[in-house]
């Protein structure tokens, strides 16, 4: 079966806003925490529902959900979906909670539904409550299934069913936003899912292209013959086996009165399959079609960013290469030069996204001068051995950045931890025969390496010492995809968009 050129985000529903009371919807979710004394609007004063409330200590876990069914009336059904515990609320519970809403919304075939938040904190009220409600139903929301053949889907794709999803006012403004956001996100995810036979670097490339057509944004590709003039050295080095040459693609987000502006710029790791080169992986590199998730959230922030129409100039460079063996491909002892006149020996072929990203920060620092930079990449191993896979590892050289990147994260629901990065650790990546290797001959503080590997490239040339532009390295490794949780099935998450979009919102 061969699909279309550009595969389109598959999803269970298509959620449509609407604000409530406009119709009888088929079915009312209430969303309720332990505890709840009176029944909120909407939950219908029935002997089933009083049961339910008097053991709401226990049964109103956060993400729990009961189904009333009433027959043929509109609503003739009710959700009634537990919150937990009311002291520990957050964004996230909600999340989850409409998660497991939308599931069970799927599973009944309601066309359309009224949400209803029993009494909220201030803190996660209205916008703040909508946002999360929409982040939660469209995370569960995404599938991929595009590549489901004769026996997993006999008949002709079946196209989603719509969802018209009520609430007041106030709250459907931030659910609005959350689809906004969440169209960044389901890119991001169907882009990783795409398999590295279809989804290489000039796939992406084009991809990119049709992307920024279609949103508003600026695209320019540097490919491999401009690389070449350019000295990107690690870009070429790592893409120089692959099945298509690699390239950089810069997405540009200028709306009117910022051309001039230093822009934030972001930057990601696009490895569209990683065997490790001939430092090959054990395995052969099963799942490492997600080691270009750094450069698909990246592409995915900015396609949320210009739906927002945020009001700051954002400029997302990605770095596209397949890691793979051939006459071409890069070797261990190599020494190569990178764009900005840094060299470095290889001591491994599988420590590739660093030599990817180096070129990638190098170039965006000195042609763009930007206010803050933001790197994105499933760079090591070690960084899950150390945050297991909800919370991505950041390294910063600026207070004011790391906090704020803490505070989106939170606020978003994709938490970054901060791990350290000093004189020492930025000596171990310096070698005999070149200005650096990339890999050290021990080791210790693997993530770490990466980190302080690229503090050699933020800057408008090789910097001495610490870098002087605001800048945060993000390695998603953990975070990108996961076994299934309850927010989403097993795959990638897109973890860093929904980050990135609350990063430059409150900028
Ligand atoms: N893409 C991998 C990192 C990775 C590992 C991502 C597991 C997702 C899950 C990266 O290119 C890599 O192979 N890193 C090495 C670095 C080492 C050779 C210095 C690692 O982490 O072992
Ligand atoms: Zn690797
Ligand atoms: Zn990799």
């Amino acid at each position: 079966m061969m699909p279309g050129p550009y595969l389109e985000t598959r999803m269970y529903r298509r959620i449509k806003p609407a604000t409530a009371g406009q119709a009888k919807p088929d079915a009312v979710a209430v969303f309720l925490t332990a505890k709840t004394k009176t029944p909120p609007a909407g939950l219908p004063q029935t002997d089933e529902v009083k049961a339910l409330l008097a053991r709401a200590t226990t049964s109103l876990d956060a993400g729990k959900v009961h189904p009333l069914y009433h027959g043929k009336a509109k609503p003739g059904l009710t959700l009634v979906v537990g919150l937990g515990d009311k002291a520990k609320l957050s964004a996230d519970t909600l999340r989850q909670a409409a998660a497991a809403a939308l599931r069970a919304l799927d599973t009944a075939k309601a066309k359309s539904v009224q949400l209803v938040t029993d009494a909220l904190p201030a803190k996660l009220a209205n916008e703040t409550a909508g946002n999360a409600l929409a982040d939660g139903m469209t995370l569960a929301n995404f599938t991929f299934d595009a590549y489901h053949g004769r026996t997993k889907r006999p008949d002709k794709p079946s196209k989603p069913i719509d969802l018209s999803v009520q609430l007041p006012a106030a709250e459907l403004r931030g659910f609005k936003r959350g689809l906004k956001v969440a169209e960044g996100s389901d890119t991001a995810r169907t882009l990783a899912c795409t398999p590295p036979n279809v989804a290489n670097p000039k796939y992406v490339a084009n991809y990119c292209k049709n992307l920024a057509k279609k949103s508003g944004l600026k695209c320019s590709v540097i490919d491999q013959t401009k690389a070449k003039q350019l000295g990107m050295g690690g870009l070429l080095a790592v893409g120089a086996g692959g099945s298509t040459p690699p390239c950089m693609v810069i997405l540009e987000w200028a709306p009117a009165g910022t051309a001039k502006d230093a822009p934030v710029l972001l930057v990601g790791k696009g490895v569209t399959f990683d065997t490790g080169g001939y430092s090959l992986k054990p395995d052969g590199g099963k799942g490492m079609k997600y080691d270009k998730c750094g450069a698909m959230n990246v592409i995915g922030a900015m396609q949320a960013i210009a739906n927002l129409k945020l009001k700051r100039r954002v400029v997302g460079i990605v770095g596209l290469a397949e890691n793979m063996i051939d006459t071409h491909a890069y070797r261990v002892d190599d020494i190569i030069t990178f764009g900005n006149g840094v060299t470095c020996e290889i001591t491994n072929t599988d420590a590739e996204g660093r030599l990817v990203l180096a070129d990638c920060l190098a170039y965006g620092t000195k042609t763009y001068k930007p206010a803050a930079v933001v790197d994105y990449a499933t760079l090591t191993g070690g960084v899950v051995v150390a945050l297991g896979k909800k919370i991505a590892g950041v390294w910063c050289n600026d207070t004011k950045l790391l906090r704020a990147l803490e505070k989106a994260g939170e606020t978003a629901g994709e938490p970054v931890w901060q791990l350290p990065l000093n004189d020492d650790y930025r000596k171990m990546m310096q070698a005999k025969h070149a200005d650096l290797h990339n890999s050290a001959p021990v080791r210790e503080a693997h993530p770490i390496q990466g980190a302080a590997f690229l503090s050699y490239f933020v800057g408008t040339d090789a910097p001495k010492n610490m870098p002087t532009t605001p800048w945060a390295h993000v390695d998603i490794a953990g975070t990108s995809n996961t076994d299934g949780c309850t927010l989403m099935e097993k795959g990638p998450t897109g973890f860093g968009v929904r980050l990135t979009v609350e990063l430059i919102a409150g900028m």
